[in-house]
């Protein structure tokens, strides 16, 4: 379910009035044309070239008015931050729990807001009883917990994160070692195969950090991976990249060329989770026009709301200070979506 057809079906009706006066001859003062009306928030902005723009929420924070302000107004799509990990949903072995899911599931269903669903299986953020299993009983661990809260949101989240940073840091361009990993090489392709079996309308994703460098070790792995089951028909309909830009992980030029290669192969890609040390608005604008430069990319999320908000609250990375004020790096950003053109046809 997409929130944000609206603004091109606008920006066509528009038009043909535009093409309708042409024809009568009328000669009324020029309006400024549609196309080029700037929108004045960041998700009608992204909805301009069809796509969204998202932020992390934390259910913690819904009852600060300044905070669901701007988060309310600005994003036109929701992560929940920790809310819908392993953790929070089964924090008993079968007994699922989702209150905090579902607060933030909620509050943006009330404010019409699509919903990124992450994440289901993960080396991290795992229960205390997870954490203890190996071997078979892991792997049916694992599938029931994707059963258990696909089914819960099944028809409701528009992309879910099935498989969350397995491959390693650094240049081995290896699996990550996990108790996940553990259970043999094929827990990845499993763990697709049984998401795509529990909500066939969801988009069902790869996400991962450090991936968006173009010349990594990691970065090939993953890409490897995607392409493998693309040819051999494992079910995966798009790759996350976290974007976590840093002094040690710094933003590269060659982003674009990531996410236009792993679109080839047939997938979609997002930027799932962005923030900027120092939150360099040229950084913030690169980013935002790679996505747009790329028909496959479907939209941003920044993971976070304002400053404080940040689990990197100290580097500042975000695009709102913490009294809420805008940063240099939204007026870039916004600008970025509001220079796109209407979106070209996926593909
Ligand atoms: O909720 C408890 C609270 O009850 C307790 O008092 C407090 C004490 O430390 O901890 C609270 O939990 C923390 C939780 O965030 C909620 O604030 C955890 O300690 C803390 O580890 C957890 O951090 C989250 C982190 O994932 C854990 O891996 C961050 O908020 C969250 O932003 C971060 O998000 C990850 C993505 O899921 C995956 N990609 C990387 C990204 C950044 O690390």
């Amino acid at each position: 379910m997409r929130t944000n057809a609206m603004p091109r079906s606008r920006v066509r009706g528009r038009a043909l009035l535009a093409g309708a006066l042409a024809v009568l001859g009328t000669t009324a003062p020029v309006a400024p044309s549609p196309a080029a009306a700037a929108e004045d928030t960041l998700g009608a902005a992204a909805a301009r070239s069809g796509r969204y723009f998202g932020t992390a929420i934390a259910s913690g924070r819904l009852g600060d008015p300044a905070y669901t302000t701007i988060a309310g107004r600005e994003f036109d799509s929701v992560t929940a931050e920790n809310e819908m990990k392993i953790d929070a949903t089964e924090p008993q072995p079968g007994r699922f729990d989702f209150t905090a899911g579902d607060r933030v599931y909620d509050w943006a269903a009330r404010n019409a807001k699509q919903v990124r669903g992450h994440t289901l299986a993960w080396h991290s953020q795992q229960p205390g009883w997870m954490r203890s299993l190996r071997g078979g009983p892991l792997r049916q661990a694992m599938i029931r917990h994707i059963n258990g809260v696909m089914t819960h949101y099944r028809g409701k989240i528009v992309q879910w994160d099935v498989v969350n940073e397995a491959f390693a840091d650094g240049g081995s361009g290896a699996r990550r070692d996990s108790n996940l990993q553990r259970t043999g090489d094929d827990w990845i392709e499993v763990a697709f195969r049984t998401a795509r079996a529990a909500d066939p309308s969801a988009k069902l994703c790869y996400n991962d950090y450090n991936i968006e460098n173009w010349t990594a070790a990691k970065t090939r792995a993953v890409y490897a991976m995607v392409r493998d089951f693309k040819q051999r028909g494992v079910p995966i309909d798009c790759v996350g990249f976290q974007s976590h830009f840093n002094n040690g992980s710094p933003y590269n030029g060659n982003f674009r060329t990531t996410l236009r290669s792993f679109a080839a192969l047939g997938v979609d890609v997002a930027i799932t989770e962005l923030d900027v040390q120092g939150a360099s608005a040229t950084t913030y604008a690169n980013v935002t026009n790679d996505c747009l430069a790329v028909p496959r990319c479907l939209g941003i999320t920044v993971w976070g709301v304002r400053d404080t908000d940040s689990w990197r609250s100290g580097q500042t990375p975000l695009l709102f200070d913490g009294s809420g004020g805008k940063k240099a790096a939204y007026t870039s950003v916004l600008n970025a979506l509001n220079a796109a053109s209407e979106a070209p046809t996926p593909g």
